[in-house]
């Protein structure tokens, strides 16, 4: 059976080796090296997670980050006078999410011949990389990701969006791997969440929940490759363990498909979106 066949199947597609482990070693030394030139009394996101109007500072800080690099703050990483409980390489939830345009140590990693061909292979006619995540799932304080699907968030006409989950470092069950509902992609999609205003909504399709107790532990090392369609429910629990989780994502979608305007994530036309194949503009365009 090959790799499409499998995506079809399931929903997912569990590739080990996929990326080199070194490769990943150099993301998770790059991104070490972007938090360390980050002043967090300085940039913004402190300022956002700790002022007054928190909720809706932190909203325009997410809602303006589609075509920005952006770094977001766990849970309980700031105290109550706005400062950091923890140095902020362990206090950052995510990078956020347009790193693949705006990075070239990202875009190098985004875009190889072998995405290429995946791409082909899981039947995309016209690929485009839409939103690039780096998630450390922090020791203690990392979080969990409640049971959703990519498509409630990257809503295109017919639903093309597909997740590229790179482990940059081992998940396991202890440190809040993957978890996903085999087959789950042909559930009805639950919920929707859009831009209303200048606010954001959930709107509720099927009130139904998620069968979770279909979710199975995708445990895997680093250099591994999960590709999860779009409507396949997924889930990750929370680091219990001492140990980081490191990820990197990618959300592809289908330039055929139409990508509805009161999504969430809006680019500016000046970074349009581009495939896997299609090289970076050079500087100064
Ligand atoms: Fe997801």
């Amino acid at each position: 059976m090959d790799i499409g066949e499998r995506f079809d199947r399931d929903g997912f597609v569990v590739l080990p080796d996929f990326v080199d482990p070194h490769r990943c070693d150099e993301l998770k030394a790059h991104v070490g090296e972007l938090l360390a030139a980050v002043d967090p009394e300085v940039d913004g996101a402190l300022t956002v997670f700790s002022t007054t109007e928190q909720t809706h500072a932190q909203h325009e800080w997410f809602l303006t980050s589609g075509d920005r690099i952006r770094w977001f703050l766990e849970d309980g990483a700031v105290d109550a006078h706005g400062r950091l409980t923890r140095p902020l390489p362990l206090a950052v939830n995510k990078l956020g999410h347009a790193m693949h345009d705006l990075d070239p140590v990202f875009d190098r990693f985004s875009r190889t011949p072998e995405l290429a061909d995946l791409a082909d292979a899981l039947g995309f006619v016209d690929p485009l990389l839409l939103q690039s995540m780096y998630i450390f799932k922090q020791p203690g304080i990392g979080g969990e990701v409640v049971c959703h699907c990519d498509h409630t968030f990257l809503w295109t006409e017919p639903p093309s969006v597909v997740g590229f989950w790179f482990a940059i470092e081992d998940a396991t069950v202890d440190n809040g791997c993957l978890w996903a509902i085999p087959g789950g992609h042909r559930i009805p999609v639950r919920t929707r969440f859009r831009r209303r205003g200048s606010g954001t909504v959930t709107e509720v399709l099927d009130p139904e929940p998620y069968p979770t107790e279909r979710l199975v532990p995708l445990e895997v090392a680093r250099g591994t490759l999960i590709v999860l369609h779009g409507t396949l429910p997924h889930w990750s629990g929370p680091n219990r363990s001492e140990r980081s989780r490191h990820a990197y994502t990618i959300h592809v979608i289908d330039g055929t498909a139409d990508y509805l305007d009161d999504n969430w994530l809006q680019r500016s036309p000046d970074l349009p979106l581009r495939g896997f194949r299609v090289a970076s503009p050079p500087p100064g365009r």
